[in-house]
């Protein structure tokens, strides 16, 4: 490390020592004080070129302090260290605008690496956008809104522990992003995050995918295959749409819950689960149960600590910072760089977003590639809104046919299974999938009568009966069903 100028700040005085001896021995010059004001002293003299510098010091809060070192001196890079290693504090030393947080205790050759680091970046001009907001797109979840730092709050509590976590919100508001963001800043961070979307599997095939099944214990079972609770061991095991299992697997999840262990479909031997759980709706698992669709018990076991994600609309101040990590995304992507104007911001404030985030950030990306100019202004804006009224559901705005919507539906299928493969019988499973809103809706549309919807579809009117008989269908005639 060459040179360079380190003021350290830490109310604790045998670990000033320790850095300014390491940090001298590394080349570095030492300035050390465990006195906030005096750090901020420093600060406005112009003195240093990197600050390393505790949270919490007798005369006040190194985070508070950030913003005003970042108004004063934007390209001065600060390292946060901090003994209250809870999600929190990084995500808040983030927010400020630290260069980097860095846990305590320590690895002393990984602050030695990182003041390198923060000296060969100061040295580099920053771009002056950079400067007051920076990483903002690596923060992993964006959003200062009370509504956000109501969420951000429980998550803290939650960080160190291995309670039962139950995200609901509505669709696209980030309840994946939570769940991982709580594995990843866990104790169970080394262990593997295992995701199951129980709307995206068969039905049939639920308890198997969880549990894992023995050889033979169907037909198509062919040799013995581990569910996810065996996959998950050590981590995280995230099940999504949790109000779409079926009455079967719930029984089992539970006893699982309620014992400690599993055991695969056909096995006998009981596993122990060691898996922390973390489940995900947008129904209201109370009027699933209300409708006897899903088992109060269960939902107790669950529900051990909810988390609900507000809809985009509670949290509007939230679009411009949003907007703009997108726009960073999108640039991560290869999409050229672009700003947005405060008018098209106050534009998308006004917004419904039934998609919530997931239909901001396909817009965002949309905006990028359509507007000419580097500046998207509120006339683009306009005239993406006009062509696209906001439609309940537009979060699956991303897949537009039904060719897309199929193959974003089998890569999230394959992705699901890793490096193993799908049970056999794929191709039926997934033709049936169509054929059951495709059967639907065309016998609404003909209002029940078989013979026409035989036509419209253009297949034989027995071959339609059979199909009604195999698929289950309920065809009431007369009646609109839509
Ligand atoms: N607070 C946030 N900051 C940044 N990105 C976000 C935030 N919330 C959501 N997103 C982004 O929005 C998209 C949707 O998020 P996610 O998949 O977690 O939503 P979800 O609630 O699980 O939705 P669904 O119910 O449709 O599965 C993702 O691309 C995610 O990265
Ligand atoms: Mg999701």
């Amino acid at each position: 490390m060459t040179g360079g100028t380190v003021l350290l700040a830490d109310d604790d005085r045998s670990i000033r020592t320790v850095l300014n001896q390491a940090l001298t021995r590394a080349g570095c010059r030492v300035r050390a004080t465990g006195s906030a004001s005096t750090l901020w002293r420093w600060v406005e003299d112009g003195e240093g070129d990197v600050v390393l510098t505790d949270v919490m010091m007798p005369d006040g809060d190194a985070l508070d302090l950030l913003p005003a070192i970042k108004r004063k001196r934007p390209e001065l890079p600060v390292i946060v260290m901090s003994a209250q290693n809870t999600v929190m504090t990084a995500i808040r030393a983030a927010e400020v605008g630290a260069y980097e947080y860095v846990p305590k205790p320590f690895d002393l050759k990984e602050v030695i690496s990182q003041i390198s680091r923060a000296l060969e970046s100061a040295n580099r001009p920053a771009k002056p956008e950079d400067a007051i907001e920076p990483r903002e797109e690596s923060l992993p979840l964006i959003g200062r809104s009370a509504a956000m730092q109501d969420v951000y709050r429980v998550m803290a509590r939650l960080m160190n522990t291995d309670l039962t976590v139950m995200i609901s919100g509505a669709s696209g508001t980030g309840k994946e992003l939570v769940a991982r963001a709580l594995h990843s800043y866990g104790r169970r961070k080394n262990g593997p995050f295992v995701a199951v979307n129980m709307a995206a599997i068969p039905r049939e095939l639920i308890e198997s995918e969880l549990f894992g099944h023995e050889k033979g214990a169907f037909t198509g079972a062919t040799e013995r295959v581990s569910g996810k609770f065996e996959q998950a061991k050590g981590g995280t095991l995230f099940l999504d749409e949790i109000g779409d299992m079926p009455p079967d697997a719930q029984t089992r999840l539970l006893r699982v819950l309620q014992e400690g262990e599993f055991t695969t479909v056909g096995g006998r031997r009981p596993i122990g689960a060691d898996v922390r759980i973390i489940a995900a709706t947008h129904q209201n698992l109370r009027q699933l149960i209300r409708e006897g669709q899903f088992r109060e018990d269960l939902f107790y076991r669950i529900n051990v600590v909810p988390i609900r994600l507000p809809p985009l609309k509670e949290r509007i101040d939230d679009i411009p910072d949003l907007t703009r990590a997108f726009l960073r995304r999108a640039e991560a992507e290869g999409l050229p760089r672009k700003s947005i104007s405060s008018e098209a911001l106050d534009m998308l404030k006004e917004r419904e977003w039934e998609g919530n985030v997931r239909e901001l950030e396909n817009l965002v990306k949309r905006l990028v590639a359509l507007s000419s100019e580097d500046v998207i202004d509120a006339s683009v804006v306009q005239r993406e809104f006009a062509s696209r009224p906001t439609l309940p559901g537009d979060s699956m705005a991303a897949a537009e046919t039904l060719g897309a919507a199929v193959e974003a539906h089998l890569k999230r299928y394959f992705a699901l299974h890793d490096d193993a493969l799908p049970p056999a019988g794929l191709y039926d499973r997934i033709l049936k999938e169509i054929e059951l809103p495709l059967l639907t809706l065309t016998l609404a549309a003909t209002r029940g009568n078989q013979l026409r919807a035989a036509d419209l579809l253009g297949i034989n009117r027995n071959t339609l009966r059979k199909k009604i008989r195999d698929l289950d269908i309920q065809v009431t005639r007369g009646k609109k069903l839509m």
